[in-house]
């Protein structure tokens, strides 16, 4: 038994952040930009993520009604999530002038794909979007009990299928219902440009990801939407370690995004030396 499940879940994440800084804090400068705080006034403020930089994305108009389709599937009250979703729009872009199709992982209320079939005009490239999901939330069995002393069990979603349908009932996309990875093999397509892996426990982001590495384009798009979060640390040592095994790198993204671009050749992969 974990000593630490006596302990409630508000002290354990904060434990999960005093670690997660400490760990970090010797590698942090302190003439670094980070103890100047911003340059000016906010430009965004949420999701982990303050900062005075340039967020002109977020009046482009093409952004604006992605966005709004996207919060009107209505994942959850106070949806905020403007920069993971321009993040997003911006990677589906780039993969649909390469060949293969779409899939993601973890899809609850659609909140991505659907920004994804706004901004682009999805229909007309003659591809396919696959959504999987159990459309009921994690799968306990998958869960590990590092997992759940991180306070991953706690993630609760609502029964979203006949919503998902609903709202995709007008575009190229196929709806595949069940835990990953036990449902992989429904998904049939023999090549994906843009692969999105969002289902916040370790088992099945890498069995997704290990079943569709072949798959991936060369130059395809791999979105994590978890990497960088401190409650996932997990998540990110695992992705870690895939993408050094098959000499990958992983961008890493102020969102709390990583994004892998699949290359042919492996990259020069020591981190520390460089060669
Ligand atoms: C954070 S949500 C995904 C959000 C989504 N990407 C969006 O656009 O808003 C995580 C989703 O992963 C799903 N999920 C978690 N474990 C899963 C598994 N083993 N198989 C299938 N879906 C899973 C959950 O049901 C939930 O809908």
């Amino acid at each position: 038994m974990d000593l630490r499940s006596f302990f409630p879940l508000s002290l354990r994440l904060l434990l999960v952040r005093i670690r997660w800084f400490w760990k970090h804090y010797r590698s942090i400068r302190y003439d670094s930009e980070l103890f100047n705080n911003v340059h000016g006034p906010l430009t965004y403020n949420t999701d982990g993520l303050a900062t005075s930089n340039n967020a002109d994305f977020m009046r482009e108009e093409r952004f604006a009604r992605a966005y709004k389709a996207a919060a009107a599937t209505n994942p959850w009250p106070g949806f905020t999530l403007q920069w993971r979703i321009h993040v997003v729009c911006w990677c589906a872009e780039q993969a649909s002038l390469l060949p293969g199709d779409f899939v993601e992982c973890g899809v609850n209320t659609g909140a991505y794909a659907r920004s994804i079939v706004e901004y682009l005009p999805f229909n007309s490239l003659g591809k396919k979007f696959y959504l999987l999901d159990t459309f009921q939330g994690l799968d306990p069995r998958f869960i590990s009990d590092a997992e759940r002393t991180r306070g991953i069990d706690n993630y609760k979603y609502r029964d979203s299928y006949a919503e998902v349908v609903q709202t995709f009932r007008d575009f190229d996309v196929r709806i595949i219902r069940g835990p990953v990875p036990d449902t992989l093999s429904q998904c049939d397509t023999g090549q994906i440009c843009y692969l999105s892996i969002d289902m916040n426990n370790v088992l099945p982001e890498i069995a997704a990801l290990e079943y569709f590495w072949e798959k991936v384009v060369d130059g395809g798009f791999i979105l994590l939407d978890d990497y960088g979060f401190p409650q996932h640390e997990l998540q990110k040592a695992a992705f870690d370690r895939f993408a050094e095994a098959r000499g990958q790198s992983i961008l890493c993204l102020p969102t709390g995004q990583g994004i892998i671009r699949k290359t042919r050749t492996t990259l020069h992969h020591d981190t520390n030396t460089g060669r």
